[in-house]
């Protein structure tokens, strides 16, 4: 079977993990943690970092650090992986929902603007939500495919009305904006190092800004806030910090990142090229504005109807091939989630894409394989 996204794990990882066993250092201490966030922060153009298990558990942890508190809202577009939304519920806060661009998979910063003057009010340092009276902490643009939204506008919006900003840059290590990487646009960014992502840990994700301080805070949250040699603690916090077995696959994976991105971005071009022209059915590519990390290379088909079909069709010639993010609104726990306007874009665009095999392991000769499955069953 060609698989979806599947690890590469050929470098030092067996090697880092068999000095982690020696050493007796399995747990948070360790010199692979340290070493891990100082590879993440220099990948990510960031001044720090915090290493978390999993992306999840920075996003919860990064919220927190920003001041999100239970009661609050935390804006985010539905189109996104649940767990962007999980984050702000294990925060005590309720996520609230807006709209992507038409045709597009990113946050519409106009609508935004619009949603945000519209149903909020400004109070003192605070944008409070009119109908509800509940504060609007924090605001998490999302990288869909491993490509930044146009954060600009996003930022302005967030900043002229007292909103924190958190990206959500779980799958886009190595993406950039306008030529600058990610880690210090927003106040903080969010990666994760799950077995699916360009780079792993197994699981584990990190939090980074371009403020130490913020990151310490993080840092310190995730050791159950836990003030001092002793046991006591000053906050509510689960302990989340990342392990030394996790770094040391981590820092391994760190090593071949440019090779990695070189990989991700020959395949999506590869699949750009060989399915270019197919009937009613397009590659999605990164949004004018930014480059991507191209995390995942994906099929948008021009409707709905065709992409269970075809991921069974695929399937049975051995080729792993999925629907994709539904929108959080749509999704039982968040069925009542507050939203900003009818969400019809993301209703629209999420069930017409279909995600192709996409590791970095991907011989060319495979993804041919793929190219021509895809153009048998579309044509
Ligand atoms: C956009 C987004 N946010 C958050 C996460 C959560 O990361 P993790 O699975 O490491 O908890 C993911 C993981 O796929 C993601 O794609």
């Amino acid at each position: 079977v060609i698989p979806l996204l599947e690890p590469e794990l050929s470098g030092n990882e067996a090697r880092y993990l068999l000095e982690c066993v020696r050493s007796g250092l399995v747990s948070w201490i360790g010199p692979f943690v340290d070493r891990f966030e100082e590879a993440v922060a220099r990948a990510s153009g960031a001044a720090a970092a915090a290493a978390t298990q999993s992306g999840t558990a920075a996003l919860q942890a990064g919220l927190c650090a920003l001041g999100v508190r239970p009661g609050d809202l935390v804006a985010l577009p539905s189109y996104t992986f649940i767990a962007s939304a999980n984050a702000v519920a294990l925060c005590g806060a309720e996520p609230w929902l807006f709209d992507v661009e038409p045709g597009s998979f990113w946050l519409d910063a106009e609508a935004l603007a619009l949603g945000l003057d519209r149903e909020t009010r400004r109070d003192g340092q605070s944008c409070v939500h009119r109908a509800s009276g509940r504060r609007v902490a924090a605001l998490i643009p999302v990288c869909a495919f491993g490509a930044p939204p146009d954060l600009d506008p996003i930022l302005e919006v967030a900043r002229v009305r007292g909103i924190s900003v958190l990206l959500d840059a779980a799958p886009a290590l190595g993406a950039r904006l306008g030529g600058r990487p990610l880690g210090g646009i927003c106040e903080l960014a969010v990666f994760s190092f799950n077995g699916n992502k360009t780079v792993t840990s197994g699981s584990g994700g990190a939090v980074v800004g371009s403020d130490p301080e913020a990151i310490a805070r993080v840092r310190h949250l995730t050791r159950a806030a836990r003030a001092g040699a002793g046991y006591a603690h000053d906050a509510r916090a689960l302990h989340t910090r990342m392990s030394n077995l996790q770094a040391a696959v981590g820092c391994a994976q760190l090593e071949r990142l440019d090779l990695y991105l070189a990989r991700k971005r020959a395949i999506r071009s590869r699949y750009a090229e060989g399915l270019a022209g197919l009937p009613g059915a397009r590659i999605i590519e990164d949004p004018a504005h930014g480059t991507g990390s191209a995390w995942v290379s994906a099929l948008l088909l021009d409707g709905p109807e065709r992409v269970e079909e075809l991921s069974a069709e695929l399937g049975v010639e051995g080729i792993e091939a999925r629907s994709f993010w539904q929108p959080i609104h749509l999704q039982p726990p968040y069925r009542s989630a507050p939203r900003c306007g009818t969400l019809e874009h993301a209703e629209r665009v999420a069930p017409r894409v279909i995600a192709l095999p996409s590791s970095v392991s991907l011989a060319e000769d495979e993804q041919d394989r793929v190219i021509e499955a895809v153009w048998k069953r579309l044509s």
